[in-house]
Formats: C-alpha cells, sequence, structure tokens
C-alpha cells in the first residue's frame, strides 16, 4: 500500500544546471499543487534558476520567469499541468515593511503553487497557512552546488 511521507532534508547535489532541471522535475512530479515551495539560500544560490524549471516542468513557459525588481510578486497562468504559479520573491523587501499590502493572504487562499524567494521576512505567513511547506535551501558554489530537500510528500510502499 502507498502512503505519502513527508521527506526530511533529502540532500540533491547541483553541480550543473541539468541537475537542477531534474531536480525540479522530480519535485513536480510529487506536486498536490496546493504546497508553498520555501526556497532559500544565498544570492545566486539558484532559487530562480529552480523556479524556471519547475515552471518549465509543469508547462509553464519558463522565459516568463525572472528576478522580479519592483513587482515581489509575479503570477505565471496554468500550463499544461493545470497548475498556475504565484512567484514571490522578498529581496527587495525593506526591513520591517508591513507585509499586508503585498497579499499574501489571498496569494495563500488561491488555487495557485506559490514559491518563494527570501522567505524568511514573511516566516510567520508560512508557518501560519493550512498549506504544506516544502523547503528547498541551496547551498555551494560550482560543483559544489547543492539543495537540501525538506516537507516534500513522496508516496512510499507501507511497510
Ligand atoms: N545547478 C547549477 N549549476 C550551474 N549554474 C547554476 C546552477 N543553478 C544556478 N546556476 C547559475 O547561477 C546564477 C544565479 O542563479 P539564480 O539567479 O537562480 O540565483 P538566485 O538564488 O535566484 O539569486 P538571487 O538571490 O539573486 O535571487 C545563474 O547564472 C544560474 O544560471
Ligand atoms: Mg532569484
Amino acid at each position: 500500500m502507498k502512503e505519502r511521507v513527508p521527506v526530511k532534508g533529502v540532500s540533491f547535489p547541483l553541480p550543473t544546471l541539468n541537475a537542477t532541471r531534474r531536480l525540479a522535475r522530480l519535485l513536480s512530479a510529487h506536486l498536490a499543487g496546493n504546497e508553498v515551495v520555501l526556497l532559500s539560500g544565498e544570492l545566486g544560490a539558484g532559487k530562480t534558476t529552480f523556479t524556471r524549471f519547475l515552471a518549465e516542468a509543469l508547462g509553464i513557459d519558463p522565459s516568463w520567469v525572472s528576478s522580479p525588481s519592483f513587482t515581489l510578486v509575479q503570477r505565471y497562468p496554468p500550463g499544461k499541468r493545470g497548475l498556475a504559479i504565484t512567484h514571490v520573491d522578498l529581496y527587495r523587501l525593506p526591513e520591517g515593511s508591513d507585509l499586508e499590502p503585498l497579499g499574501l493572504h489571498e496569494i495563500l487562499a488561491s488555487p495557485d503553487l506559490v514559491v518563494v524567494e527570501w522567505p524568511a521576512s514573511a516566516e510567520q505567513f508560512w508557518a501560519e497557512s493550512q498549506r504544506p511547506l516544502i523547503r528547498v535551501a541551496f547551498t555551494g558554489i560550482g560543483r559544489q552546488r547543492s539543495a537540501s530537500v525538506e516537507g516534500l510528500a513522496m508516496s512510499q510502499s507501507k511497510s
């Protein structure tokens, strides 16, 4: 019998862009669509790249995915899997600013898959949300890049 089991801190080496693409595909195959995918890691760690490959895996045009400049929130309409992505990037959110105008409550209440870069400043929103949280933490540079994935519910055989 199969059941969906949350995965705890599984590490994936990401030495190439293709490795990131494969991880995005793997993640997309296990998404129910109601999750919030929280992407952490330093500047240039590969968060937007991963989001682009995740969009691609869901049949969304990956060229729509960019690092938001003025808007902190971008929405990519549903692709072949019928799933839209709301992409939030809080890097440019000034410290201590009011989160209310960002409409995070509405975003979390929407049917979209929510993908967040620099999620720390709105941690309470994610924590209080009813949605499953998937945390992907990117570390390392060059061939030493890797990502640790936590919270993804994967089908596993019950023993
Ligand atoms: N697995 C990988 N292998 C090789 N290069 C990668 C990999 N992942 C990302 N890169 C490259 O690293 C650079 C930075 O990636 P990206 O913009 O995705 O980082 P980011 O985490 O979104 O940065 P920021 O914090 O500025 O938003 C890009 O040029 C991208 O092509
Ligand atoms: Mg980015």
